[in-house]
């Protein structure tokens, strides 16, 4: 599938039976104290720096890691704490049930294509994007997308350098009315830019389809065909390079969101006796540059 296997290795960090059980046996103690206090104690507490000083280590080389048996799960306030460590906390930890008749993308059942978290938000978009698993698709069939776009770069500028030219140069519209779903503020946003960019001398990536198509159906605007091809091309590409992952209950995805895209396959449900539905759940929540 991919021209170079080794790019596709994946950082998995599995943490010790020893060390989890003494973050377990930690958790349980501090689970009830207020927020503030769960954060001094996990940002100043020898174990859970290890693990964030060695996720945080792969982060920065990797572009992402799975932290897998870490020692809590379904504890929203200490999963809180620990995404603090890596960095500004962007103010929430999001539920994120799937849900059958629900518009947004990330309560959908069906997959989602490759894209970054609020790409739309030119100015505060988040640096580090985290989730952890807290029930397993009933199925165990969903599996997440990562793909590093340094990958993508160095492939087309082998394969294809016009069609890299033109992911750097060509600006794409996107449009969305507030940059979360629960956001107060429901201004119209609308961006024109490249899919590519450089910032300090990294490349990274603003893409999201749904607000792409978004535009283009509100202000009743064709598309033009050279732009729908460069996006299905770029995609295309994107997809040679993809790693899938699946993550059981308590694992802890953190990825660079402004140097990886991410997708997510489809999710299963379960259907119980009074109705109601069992599905895959997960936290999510983000962090800026401080
Ligand atoms: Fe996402």
């Amino acid at each position: 599938m991919c021209s170079d296997p080794l790019s596709l290795s994946v950082p998995f960090l599995k943490i010790s039976e020893k060390l989890s059980g003494n973050i377990a046996t930690k958790s349980q103690k501090i689970k009830t104290y207020h927020q503030n206090e769960i954060d001094v104690f996990i940002k100043t507490d020898e174990s859970f720096q290890k693990i964030f000083s060695c996720s945080n280590k792969l982060l920065e080389k990797s572009q992402f890691v799975v932290i897998k048996n870490i020692g809590f799960n379904q504890e929203k306030s200490i999963f809180e704490a620990f995404v603090k460590l890596f960095g500004v906390f962007y103010g929430a930890v999001e539920y994120t049930g799937i849900k059958v008749d629900w518009p947004y993308t990330a309560c959908k059942y069906d997959a989602i294509e490759l894209h970054n978290d609020d790409a739309i938000d030119l100015h505060n978009q988040p640096k580090n994007g985290f989730i952890q698993v807290l029930n397993e698709d009933p199925l165990k069939i969903t599996k997440n997308g990562l793909v590093k776009i340094d990958d993508i770069i160095h492939y087309l500028e082998t394969y294809d350098e016009e069609l890299l030219f033109k992911l750097f140069n060509h600006n794409v519209p996107m449009l969305a009315y507030g940059i979360n779903y629960d956001n107060a503020n429901k201004d119209e946003i609308l961006t024109q830019e490249p899919i590519f960019y450089k910032e300090h001398e990294e490349n990274k990536v603003r893409f999201d389809l749904e607000s792409i198509q978004f535009y283009y159906r509100k202000k009743k605007i064709t598309q033009s065909i050279q732009e729908r091809k460069m996006i299905n091309d770029f995609l295309s590409v994107a997809k040679k390079f993809r790693v899938a992952l699946y993550l059981e209950a308590g694992d802890i995805l953190i990825h660079h969101n402004k140097r990886t895209l991410h997708d997510r396959t489809g999710c299963s449900l379960e259907l119980n006796s009074d109705g109601s539905l069992n599905t895959r759940d997960i936290f999510v929540s983000f962090t800026r540059e401080g």
